[in-house]
């Protein structure tokens, strides 16, 4: 049921031509992942390796959330990745809190309605600005449990480029653990509320298998 509801939006999605966003973009890209999760990763917004597949998070922070994930007992078939603004911004800018609003109330809000997510993890500031409140602050807030507007259980933790953009290996590893103690408390939470969910496939899923350039 709940697959068929995010079909459903995904083929209104593609149409989607209501802001700016879209006219640098191959296309929207949605979400991917297992509809009966009880957990959802939000990020910023699609990448240039994401507009050109039309996956999100499958470029290079895609890549080191899958290691972080499979650290962490957790596959992206399993997970549901999604983003908060659903258009690749022209240059890869980061998008604007106006933007990541008008594009979020149209569609991440749908999706989560759909879903009912026992724990959502937002990745990164645009996604905490978004699901929490622009106030915050993602190395003051990480790892501290919020609700969000429409009432699910939130964690932050540091978005995957952040960690790639870090030089000093003390830095980055300490950041990493952090990741790595955020995604491990979200996925205890998440097992509590759902303790017979799978949250590992064996394999790690391989997202350039399933998706091709558009
Ligand atoms: N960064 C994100 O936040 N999302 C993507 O899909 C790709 C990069």
């Amino acid at each position: 049921m709940k697959e068929e509801a995010l079909k459903e939006l995904e083929t209104q999605l593609k149409k989607c031509r209501e802001c700016k966003l879209c006219e640098f973009a191959k296309g929207t890209v949605g979400w991917f992942g297992c509809a009966d999760t009880p957990i959802v990763f939000v990020g910023e917004g699609p990448g240039g390796v994401e507009d050109d597949y039309g996956c999100p998070l499958i470029g290079p922070s895609g890549q080191l959330l899958d290691k972080a994930l499979w650290a962490t007992k957790m596959t992206r078939d399993r997970v549901i990745t999604t983003n908060v603004v659903k258009c690749r911004p022209k240059g890869n800018r980061t998008p604007n809190i106006a933007e990541a609003d008008f594009c979020a109330q149209r569609w991440l809000d749908k999706e989560l309605e759909i879903l009912q997510p026992k724990v959502v993890v937002a990745l990164g500031s645009v996604a905490l600005h978004y699901l929490g409140n622009p106030d915050m602050r993602i190395t003051r807030d990480r790892g501290k449990w919020f609700k969000t507007k429409q009432g699910f259980d939130c964690i932050a933790t540091y978005h995957p480029a952040y960690l790639l953009r870090l030089a000093d290996p003390h830095v980055l590893n300490h950041a990493k653990w952090e990741v790595f103690y955020d995604l491990e408390a979200a996925r205890k939470k998440a097992e509590e509320a759902v303790p017979d969910y799978k949250f590992m496939s064996e394999e790690k899923t391989n997202l350039f298998k399933l998706f091709t350039k558009r």
